[in-house]
């Protein structure tokens, strides 16, 4: 398989994973996903940036063959997750004189992941060099994104930067660098959603540092190329630190119809009032899209009939998942409805520490909801309206 080039001697060696449709078995992807590696030639050593997942690693080591590759120096690990460290061992096995260049805590982490040799690893410090004779790598500490290891490289005469999984989007795509920028964006954001938005910030302090380097190409290692890199960093910027909108997402599930009547009435209620509503069947959703949604809503409301006391698993599930992702969300509620007793509305409310909410008084009924449960289904959603208000009054 061949390289592809970027700039002389700065090459593309990653794999393309286009049937993969789970990460971690739990996050869907609906497009794929690639893992990229990048070969940097000086006119003195050789580096390659990161590796790729090891169920590929013989598409990485075809991409060097094809360039002839004789030697690589240093192989930069900016992060030691197994989809682009896991084929590290491979790369030493074939390249002897080889030495990882890491951060210290990634350094244990590849001891520990993959069994790789101590005496092949050399650590980095925040803002260190490293000449490749006519080429410099700078390495910028970048904890928690997102993991404690992480790093970014950055190729100072050529001015790109190598941020491994930060601005990333899962596609596999044959285009080298963004063709689309609608496309990538939903991609990127699903990734942020789903990977990124936990540590936002870290994020927030990493994008603040990263104004200090003038960039000419981001290379991240998943999806394509960034030449115009102010699209994602902006992007970033957007999702990190703007205040949420006027937006309630509404995740739901209904075993008999009684907490399907509370949702539709609600989802015409905040509609008539003005706020966007984004809707989730927990019976069929795609937790991914439920969580680019999480990315902007000023609201989370749960829509949770009771399952032997407690809610519905798949509503748990998705309140876990809420709880994890840390959304910018400031305002949570529960509607719903049970048969002989339910404890949903306090399991619920415990099961969302991370989450720094107001709880709006929550809408539980017995049985089929009647005229009084959709009153407090309409002053749920003025209340909610109005809140909503005030979150884009303060930021004007
Ligand atoms: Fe793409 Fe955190 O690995």
């Amino acid at each position: 398989m061949k390289a592809r080039e970027i700039r002389p001697g700065i090459y593309w060696v990653g794999a393309i994973d286009w049937d993969r449709r789970l990460f971690d078995e739990l996050i869907p992807l609906p497009d794929g996903t690639s893992y990229n590696s990048y070969l940097i030639q000086g006119s003195e050593k050789t580096a390659l940036i990161d590796a790729v997942d090891p169920l590929m690693e013989h598409v990485l080591i075809s991409r060097l063959d094809d360039l002839a590759v004789k030697q690589i120096d240093y192989l930069v690990a900016n992060h030691a997750e197994q989809d682009h460290s896991g084929s590290i061992p491979a790369v030493l096995a074939k390249y002897p004189m080889a030495k990882v260049i890491c951060s210290p805590r990634c350094k244990g982490l590849l001891i520990d992941l993959l069994h790789v040799p101590e005496d092949r690893i050399t650590t980095v410090g925040d803002k260190e060099s490293l000449s490749l004779g006519d080429r410099t790598l700078e390495f910028i500490h970048a904890a928690w994104v997102h993991w404690p290891e992480t790093m970014l490289t950055y190729l100072r005469e050529e001015k790109i930067l190598f941020p491994c999984d930060l601005f990333g989007s899962h596609l596999a795509t044959s285009d080298l660098y963004v063709s689309d920028e609608g496309r990538i964006f939903e991609a990127a954001k699903r990734y942020y959603a789903e990977i990124m938005m936990p540590f936002r910030t870290s994020i927030e302090k990493h994008l603040e540092r990263l104004k200090g380097y003038k960039i000419e190409l981001i290379a991240p290692s998943h999806g394509p190329v960034y030449n115009r890199p102010t699209f994602i960093i902006e992007a970033y910027r957007k999702w990190v630190l703007d205040p949420p909108e006027n937006i309630v997402v509404l995740p739901y599930i209904s075993m008999h119809g009684s907490t399907r009547q509370m949702v539709e009435y609600f989802v015409e209620a905040l509609t008539n009032r003005g706020v966007t509503i984004k809707q989730f069947d927990l019976a069929t959703v795609d937790i991914g899209k439920l969580a680019m949604a999480l990315v902007d809503a000023a609201t989370l409301v749960v829509g949770a009939p009771t399952t032997l006391v407690g809610p519905h698993p798949k509503v748990a599930y998705a309140v876990f998942l809420a709880n994890v992702l840390r959304p910018k969300t400031r305002f949570a509620s529960i509607i719903g409805s049970y048969g002989w007793g339910s404890q949903a509305k306090e399991q619920i409310i415990n099961m969302i520490p991370n989450l720094k909410v107001e709880l709006l008084e929550p809408v539980i009924v017995k049985g089929l909801p009647n005229e009084e449960d959709f009153k407090a289904l309409d002053a749920l959603a003025s209340t909610i309206a109005q809140k909503h208000k005030s979150i884009s009054e303060a930021a004007a």
